[in-house]
């Protein structure tokens, strides 16, 4: 969410952040307060900025209740949603929960090179687009609609990966969405109880942990790049916080082509390699732990 202000920010718009503990979901009632807040100030916000899922800490925002809140305080305003670490991985009803502009990449949950963005807007988010007085050009929406009904790009696309999402989609779609989204729960519910049960401290909220990243807490008295080297030779990439949770926090990447013998290989792997970098590790209850937990999904 700090992104979203920054960029908002440079595109001149006056923003008001609102911040939660990191590892805790944005609360509804407090986004309510807030935006009734500014609406008290004669600032009620032309539009509110949601991260649907915290790809740094792991946490998903409970979108739905988020936009219930937000609609019901100010009506009009348009909700913008990060969607790129979630779209594709779990569930979003983009209709049913009245959002008006849902984006997410390519190189996430759709399995493919990054390079594309995609995003949906809409009749709110149209008409808004229409008047918009905010600079743009490459992005501007309203272009790319209008060319998009001769089947056309405004500016040259990044055509390979239009090949490769169509061959995504293709497999997404023989999976089935449900299946999909299934399995990302149970790459989720392994990484968590195969981290929580060799004894790592997961960070993020349990009740509003991802499905698509798990974030723990590196143990104390070692160091993450130390761990990091030993995992990074058994060919195992992680990676590590950011910001303030920077060598505090790692985490697994569970998005996209993604089983949940790759989460129980990787708890393996982190199983040995902690070990080697110095942290008690008890053998063997991390793996079969992992495996369990993705059964009672
Ligand atoms: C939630 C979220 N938003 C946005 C981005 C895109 O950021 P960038 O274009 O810097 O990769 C990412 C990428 O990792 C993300 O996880």
């Amino acid at each position: 969410y700090m992104r979203d202000a920054k960029i908002a920010t440079v595109y001149g718009a006056d923003v008001t952040m609102l911040e939660f503990d990191w590892g805790k979901a944005a609360d509804a009632d407090a986004v309510r307060d807030a935006i009734g807040a500014l609406a008290t100030e004669g600032k009620s916000p032309k539009a509110v900025l949601v991260t649907f899922n915290e790809t740094s800490t792991g946490v998903t925002n409970p979108m739905a209740e988020l936009a219930a809140a937000i609609r019901a305080e100010a009506p009009d305003t348009l909700i913008l949603v990060d969607g790129v670490s979630a779209v594709g991985a779990m569930p979003l009803e983009m209709d049913a929960w009245d959002l008006d502009v849902v984006i997410t990449g390519a190189q996430k949950a759709w399995m493919i090179p990054p390079g594309l963005a995609m995003a949906a807007a809409s009749d709110r988010a149209w008409t808004a687009a229409e008047s918009a007085t905010m600079p743009r050009f490459y992005f501007d929406l309203v272009k790319h609609r209008d060319v998009l009904s001769k089947g056309q790009t405004p500016w040259t696309p990044a055509v390979g990966i239009f090949f490769q999402l169509e061959a995504a989609l293709t497999l997404m779609e023989a999976e089935g969405w449900d299946n999909v989204f299934k399995r990302h729960a149970a790459c989720g519910a392994s990484a968590r109880a195969g981290l929580a049960a060799m004894g790592f401290d997961l960070f993020a909220d349990g009740a509003y942990a991802s499905n698509s990243v798990t974030s723990a807490l590196v143990p104390e008295g070692v160091e993450w790049s130390v761990i990091n080297k030993e995992l990074r030779a058994r060919d195992l990439v992680l990676a590590g916080g950011q910001g303030k949770m920077k060598g505090k926090l790692f985490r697994i990447g569970h998005l996209g082509d993604v089983s949940v013998d790759d989460i129980v290989s990787a708890i393996e792997v982190i199983e040995e390699g902690a070990a080697a970098a110095g942290v008690p590790i008890e053998r063997g209850v991390g793996p079969a732990a992992a495996r369990s937990a993705a059964q009672e999904v």
